[in-house]
């Protein structure tokens, strides 16, 4: 339990040492966590709560843990914010949910569990403790007429003000069909009017990205009289397949209008992500990054899920999202490696010889060439036998992450991942990775973002390379940063 300050830092402190654990990205103190929550900027701090088990580095009896940062960058732990109370509606757990400025006052709709309710509390302190309104649950479950089909999955609101209405969307499904939104509005937050599904999905089609059995973590951004809605995606009751997916569109007279949808997020890693919209205008979205090991490693380790980047969100013109990482993420920068015009023939390597970290951020610029194949080797050995490489083929203008030598331990997942690159002509290929542990994100060109996760198990799989595996590329410009930690232990 994180009681205080003090037993945070202990368990920090505890698992530091632990090379698959981030520096910069935030987890909580020690066991398991999985959605952000409830995200709020409010009064100059950006509030991210999470679905936290505190008792074991496994999906158990969920609690909301809470931090704070006045940066994005740095994050404070602050006490439990919701705890599972026996005799509520949320005895079985609090999930997913969202908070609002209730007109001052900060407010969280939140799941209870079981069965799936919406239950609502406020905080009268600044966001630090939270009263559990005595009228829960202020949805008692799926509407009757769709009861039966939902098998009780109606779970993560999400709450926003349009017009004189509060209006919430929350994910289920119905049996046979598909993924569901609902919409119910609202004057008061405490009682709520069911309107009807904002959309449907279609479990049978695959055209053009499946889009599952059930839905979770409905998030509606507004842009103007464009709307995009973000919410994750579960495949069949047993498979493992989850994802976020994206649909824009237009929202008029209570009814959703479609226009685009597909994947934002490629890996397979990053799930159930949630925006907030900041002071700045910006829609900041962190999502949980799965482990990519067995339950059992995380068991010994004592920790499990960590939180993606922050990361800008817009639409772009042409439909898709414009995704960018924060900023602020600059402030974390130390030694600074910078290169230019770099020419890579066919089979040559660059490298510095001290460009070795496993915390690190890397800009590149590269021209465009045809048919050439262009990557960055992470986590790589100095015998190469353990090496993580992220390729772009020109050809199929495809970015791919190869785990196949990510690791020696062969527990841990080795697949590949590859997605296509939308680039204008003559673009320059721009790659914004992060590396921090076992953490790998990707932004290409500020449109394409992909999250992995690599183990690898030698204490100095720790070099960086730049390569050219066919033809010849030229680099235009390389800048390598080490990055700090964020946890002063
Ligand atoms: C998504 C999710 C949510 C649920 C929560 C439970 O990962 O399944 O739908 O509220 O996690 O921890």
């Amino acid at each position: 339990m994180i009681d205080s300050a003090a037993s945070a830092y202990a368990q920090r402190k505890g698992l530091a040492s632990d090379p698959h654990r981030p520096g910069y990205h935030f987890l909580p103190p020690a066991n398991w966590m999985n959605d952000p929550n409830g995200l709020l900027h409010w009064k100059g701090q950006y509030h991210l709560f999470y679905q936290y088990n505190p008792d074991a580095p496994v999906h158990g009896r969920m609690h909301w843990g809470h931090a704070t940062s006045p940066d994005l960058v740095h994050w404070t732990d602050l006490p439990i914010a919701l705890t599972p109370t026996p005799g509520r509606a949320d005895a079985g757990g609090c999930w997913s949910g969202c908070a609002i400025d209730n007109h001052g006052t900060p407010t969280l709709l939140y799941t209870g569990v079981d069965p799936q309710v919406v239950c609502l509390a406020t905080s009268a302190d600044e966001l630090l403790t939270w009263q559990y309104y005595p009228g829960n649950p202020v949805i008692a479950g799926p509407p009757a007429e769709l009861q039966a089909g939902t098998g009780g999955d109606f779970r993560d609101p999400f709450v926003w003000k349009e017009g004189e209405y509060w209006y919430l969307l929350i994910g289920s499904r119905r049996e046979g069909v598909g993924g569901m939104l609902l919409l119910y509005r609202s004057r008061t937050l405490s009682t709520w009017q069911y309107l009807h599904p904002l959309l449907v999905g279609d479990a049978r089609t695959l055209q053009p990205v499946w889009t599952g059995e059930m839905w979770e973590c409905p998030n509606l951004l507004t842009f103007g009289d464009q709307r995009v809605l973000l919410f994750s995606v579960v495949g069949a009751q047993e498979s493992d397949l989850l994802y976020p997916l994206y649909v824009t569109g237009a929202f008029q007279d209570e009814q959703f209008y479609p226009q685009a949808q597909g994947m934002f997020v490629h890996g397979g890693y990053f799930y159930a992500p949630q925006v907030l919209s900041d002071d700045q205008g910006r829609y900041l979205m962190w999502g949980w990054l799965m482990e990519g090991r067995r339950s059992s490693f995380s068991q010994e380790a004592g920790w499990a899920g960590v939180m993606s980047l922050p990361v800008m969100v817009a639409p772009l013109p042409g439909g898709g999202l414009s995704l960018e990482p924060v900023p602020e993420l600059a402030t974390l920068r130390g030694h600074h490696w910078q290169d230019d015009c770099i020419e890579l023939e066919e089979g040559m390597t660059f490298s510095h010889d001290d460009m070795r970290d496993d915390c690190l951020e890397m800009l590149v610029a590269v021209e465009p060439s045809d048919n050439s194949e262009f990557g960055v080797k992470v986590r790589c050995s100095p015998d190469g036998q353990e090496q993580t490489r992220l390729v772009y083929q020109s050809a199929s203008r495809r970015i791919s992450i190869e785990r196949e030598q990510s690791s020696l331990n062969p527990a841990v997942d080795h697949g590949n991942c590859s997605v296509g690159v939308e680039a204008d002509p003559g673009e320059l290929l721009k790659l914004h990775i992060f590396l921090d542990c076992s953490v790998v994100e990707v932004f290409v060109n500020g449109r394409c973002y992909l999250a992995s996760r690599i183990y690898p198990e030698r204490r100095d799989s720790l070099g960086l390379e730049l390569f050219a595996r066919k033809g010849s590329v030229r680099v235009r410009s390389l800048d390598t940063w080490r990055l700090a930690s964020i946890w002063n232990i």
